[in-house]
């Protein structure tokens, strides 16, 4: 492969998990919709001893598997001529000076290095890449959780800010991708329902729940050092919680600049009654996962109840639940509204983000017929059951890599967001463990723990089945 090259994505990790299963599938399709062609490269660094043709053929079967767009042998021909293979040990030094001469064989325009490996090695493969960078034409996109501590996280993220500047730093976090988390905005801010009524008047609680039917499956050895609150809690569902209670972003005030006046102003860990605030909880048989200590307390399930104590929000519990091994996959954001009166129920909005994406809107209404009787109905929108929109929407990998060639930023996150989050959790998770509040257990396929449940049940008003999704 030679020639002049404008865009060369080097993936480190290249035969792990994220590349099989959401990188090279989500390059695919931004191949096969021409929005990389064939100016440009794909070079997956790996440590096995694979022919360039083996890896090909490996990749063949999860592209075939994942890609949103149906496989075709030709786009899929073209599209290998555009993926190296290079073998090469990223925890030593000395080997970047042979990447440096492989790229020295090509004329390269722009490079974008992607971290798709665990956070241990965060540090060296940025020292490896700014050995051998003239730190001006890379972009460097980053996994969470950026680093093994906060403060690695920090040194991490300031040796990159120092040689490509912060604007070539692309903290990726692919729920922002996902097609509702992008419209809550266009819900929230173009609708007069919704948009004048957004705010503790009116709402009555906030409900965001990620449930997973996957176990660790074979990250036994990066989950259990991180556990549900930094592995979803800290990045995926904060991220969604800011973007449900900011504040309009405008002309002088970025998606990003509103989500961080919501970190600022969330209930300090020091006044929160922890007991009756967060829950964590383990699966049964965890610790017979692959890779997993026999004795860990790693938790694989976390409810929280927090507060934003700002104006609008004041008193409304936003809660927070996710796990893994729980009887079926869903996410979604719900937001129950207040009851104008004893007879009649709230209004419910839910935001349906997977694995259908839509919303449904619950509302009063007669009961048909001679009754006068308040009755809940629902009108349910299923967007991805449209099959125009669902096979023109793209992935979350393959919007925010997009993003990342055209430079746009907008989408993720800076170093002080997830600084604050960050913070934020681990101070929670600090005042769990001192006042040795348990890791519950629960079996698989459930909801989760009979104790998260009471948390929400504890302070809702009795409105009966519906209004709280754990229970469903
Ligand atoms: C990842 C977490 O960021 O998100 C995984 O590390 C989790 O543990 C995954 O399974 C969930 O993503 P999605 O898109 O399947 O909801």
């Amino acid at each position: 492969m030679s020639g002049k090259i404008k865009t060369n994505f080097t993936i480190f990790g290249g035969t792990g998990d994220l590349t099989y299963r959401k990188l090279i599938p989500a390059l695919y399709n931004l191949y096969a919709t021409k929005k990389i062609t064939s100016d440009d490269r794909i070079v997956a660094i790996g440590r096995r001893e694979y022919q360039l043709e083996e890896y090909h053929e490996i990749i063949k079967d999860w592209v075939s598997k994942y890609s949103r767009i149906k496989f075709d042998e030709t786009t899929f021909h073209n599209f290998l001529k555009q993926v190296d293979y290079f073998k090469m040990d990223f925890t030593n030094l000395e080997e970047y000076k042979r990447l440096e001469a492989y790229y020295k064989q090509k004329e390269i325009e722009n490079h974008i290095f992607y971290y798709a490996v665990a956070p241990s090695f965060f540090s060296i493969i940025s020292d490896g890449i700014i050995s051998i960078s003239d730190c001006k034409n890379e972009k460097i996109i980053i996994e969470k959780p950026f680093g093994e501590t906060l403060e690695n996280a920090n040194e991490i993220s300031k040796k990159l800010e120092a040689c490509f500047g912060e604007d070539h730093i692309y903290r990726i976090d692919h729920y922002l991708g996902k097609e509702m988390v992008r419209s809550i905005q266009t819900l929230r801010f173009t609708n007069p329902i919704f948009a004048n009524s957004w705010n503790n008047k009116n709402i009555d609680n906030v409900q965001i729940i990620a449930h997973e039917e996957v176990g660790v499956e074979t990250r036994g050895n990066y989950y259990d050092k991180v556990g549900a609150l930094k592995d979803m809690v800290q990045n995926h569902l904060m991220q969604i919680m800011t973007l449900v209670a900011m504040e309009k972003p405008d002309a002088t005030h970025s998606i990003h600049d509103r989500q961080i006046e919501v970190l600022k102003t969330l209930r300090p860990v020091n006044r929160l009654d922890m007991e009756s605030s967060m829950i964590l909880a383990q699966y049964e048989g965890y610790k017979n996962e692959v890779n997993v200590d026999p004795h860990s307390t790693t938790e694989t399930f976390a409810a929280c109840k927090l507060f934003v104590d700002s104006y609008k929000w004041d008193n409304v519990p936003f809660y927070i639940k996710t796990g893994k091994k729980m009887s079926s996959r869903e996410m979604n954001v719900i937001i129950t509204f207040r009851p104008l009166d004893a007879e009649s129920k709230p209004n419910v909005l839910t935001i349906k983000i997977q694995p259908l994406e839509g919303v449904s809107l619950k509302f009063n209404i007669k009961r048909p017929g001679e009754s006068e009787e308040v009755i809940q109905t629902e009108m349910d929108f299923c967007q991805s059951c449209i099959p125009s929109h669902r096979i023109n929407t793209p992935e979350a990998y393959e919007r925010l890599l997009e993003a990342v060639v055209n430079s746009e930023q907008t989408w993720f996150s800076k170093w002080d967001q997830i600084y604050l989050s960050w913070k934020y959790i681990e101070q929670l998770k600090e005042k769990y463990s001192d006042l040795q509040l348990p890791i519950y257990s629960y079996n698989q396929n459930t909801d989760g723990p009979e104790e998260a449940i009471q948390i929400m049940e504890d302070d809702s008003q009795s409105w009966g089945e519906s209004q709280l999704a754990c229970k469903r």
